[in-house]
């Protein structure tokens, strides 16, 4: 990595475990983790949360984001209400990087109650990891923004 990457990290609260893991490991990679929250397990409303983190990102605050929830699913549909947003939910490896070099996602979903944290690590460290490919992708990716 060659300079340092702003990571917002948000979550409901049925994943809060699971982003504290995915901190401090995003952390041991060398980005810094802007964690803003919750804190608690008391319940709350993904959407809140996921159109928080996206506004952190659309707004340049921060380069990337890593948002869960139960299934990631509604967590990603409401960070892709933010314009600029490109969020794609995973629950594996191989979409994770393909997220990232295809679709230059500017954001990962991962589902807390869908994939164990062994696999959610990998997941995140493979949409890290990878990188955008631009050229056709590219184009395509425009086509998205409209
Ligand atoms: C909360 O119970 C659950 O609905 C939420 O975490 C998520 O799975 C929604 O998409």
């Amino acid at each position: 990595m060659s300079d340092t990457k702003r990571i917002v990290l948000s979550s409901d609260h049925a994943a809060i475990d699971l982003r504290q893991a995915v901190a401090t490991h995003v952390a041991a990679k060398g980005y810094e983790v802007v964690d803003i929250g919750p804190t608690t397990t008391e319940t709350t409303h993904y959407p809140l949360h996921g159109k928080a983190a996206a506004e952190r990102v659309a707004s340049g605050d921060c380069d990337l984001g890593i948002i869960l929830c139960g299934t990631g699913q509604g967590i990603m549909m409401a960070a892709n209400k933010v314009p600029g947003i490109r969020c794609g939910v995973c629950s594996d490896t191989f979409s994770a990087s393909m997220i990232r070099a295809h679709n230059n996602a500017n954001m990962l979903s991962i589902g807390a109650r869908v994939v164990g944290e062994g696999l959610a690590l990998a997941i995140v460290d493979a949409y890290l990891d990878a990188e955008f490919e631009g050229g056709r992708h590219g184009t395509r990716v425009d086509m998205i923004e409209g």
